[in-house]
């Protein structure tokens, strides 16, 4: 059901790789609340995926831009300013790659270039996205910026490896720059925190099938998918959450503050 909250709002949406991804969904969704925006990913990522599709179905041009160079960021700013025609009222940094998590290289045994072009993709480039939209003073006021991240940024979850590190860091510069950015431009940042989804980059980690099994059966309400991230975020990108801002929220069916559910107690009763 569709109930107009974006209507008259522009922006930019990072990460739509094909139709399981999260950005992919939330493209869907803000077009049907009425917002207009720019897709981009990156050059590479757009040979492989099918963001032509997606574009066509929701009246949107795509800016191509590698989300660790600035240059490439300044350019997909300004351009995106051109091509919506004035400032930017929400962007969705929906990005994540782990270069130690592809080649196999496990937490005690990292890579520390494959860790750096990680932190770089997945973490550092949320703080570039920012400051190139600061400084280009590129966002409305009472603008929404919206990163996703995950859980082992605060537990321990031994398969998600370097991601985890560089979700805690992503996690920071949400409160940071959102310091910043709130009180100098009125505009709010904050991270959503996802359930295991099967995605590409979901899938990337090892044993990723038990473990969405798991969350769901450790969830009162079951995992959220997908679709439900994207209303999450489009309900962030409206303006009926004005004031909520440097939050890390937790959109996960109610697994972070679940100790245990009785599913999993009775596959270890006897
Ligand atoms: P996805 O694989 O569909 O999306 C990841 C995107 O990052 C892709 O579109 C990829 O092209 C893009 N990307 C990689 N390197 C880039 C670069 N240098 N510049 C620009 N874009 C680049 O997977 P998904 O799951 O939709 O991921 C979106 C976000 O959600 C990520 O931040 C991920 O960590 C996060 N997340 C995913 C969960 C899951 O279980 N799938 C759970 C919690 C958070």
């Amino acid at each position: 059901m569709a109930y107009n909250l974006l209507k008259g709002k522009k922006g930019i949406i990072f990460g739509a790789l094909d139709a399981n991804s999260i950005a992919w969904k939330t493209a869907q969704r803000v077009h049907e609340e009425g917002g207009t925006f720019v897709l981009t990913n990156a050059p590479i990522a757009m040979r492989m995926g099918q963001i032509k599709d997606l574009a066509q179905s929701t009246g949107s041009e795509i800016v191509p831009a590698d989300a660790t160079n600035e240059d490439d960021l300044n350019n997909l700013v300004s351009k995106s300013m051109e091509i919506l025609g004035g400032k930017l009222d929400f962007v969705l940094h929906s990005i994540g790659m782990s270069v130690n998590v592809r080649k196999g290289r496990q937490y005690t045994d990292e890579n520390y270039d494959f860790t750096a072009k990680g932190w770089d993709v997945s973490a550092l480039s949320f703080h570039k996205v920012m400051q190139s939209l600061y400084k280009a003073d590129a966002m409305n006021e009472w603008g929404s910026v919206v990163a996703l991240t995950y859980i082992a940024a605060q537990r321990s979850f031994p398969d998600y490896n370097d991601m985890a590190d560089n979700k805690a860091y992503l996690e920071s510069v949400a409160r940071s720059f959102g310091y910043f950015f709130g009180k100098e431009k009125k505009v709010r940042v904050n991270t959503i925190s996802q359930s295991p989804t099967a995605t590409t980059a979901g899938q990337g980690i090892k044993g990723f099938d038990g473990f969405i099994s798991y969350a769901e059966k450790m969830s009162p309400l079951g995992n959220a998918t997908a679709d439900d991230c994207a209303d999450y975020t489009v309900s962030l990108f409206s303006d009926l959450t004005k004031k909520v801002t440097m939050q890390n929220l937790f959109h996960d069916g109610g697994f972070s503050h679940t100790g245990v559910s009785q599913e999993v107690v009775d596959a270890f009763s006897k």
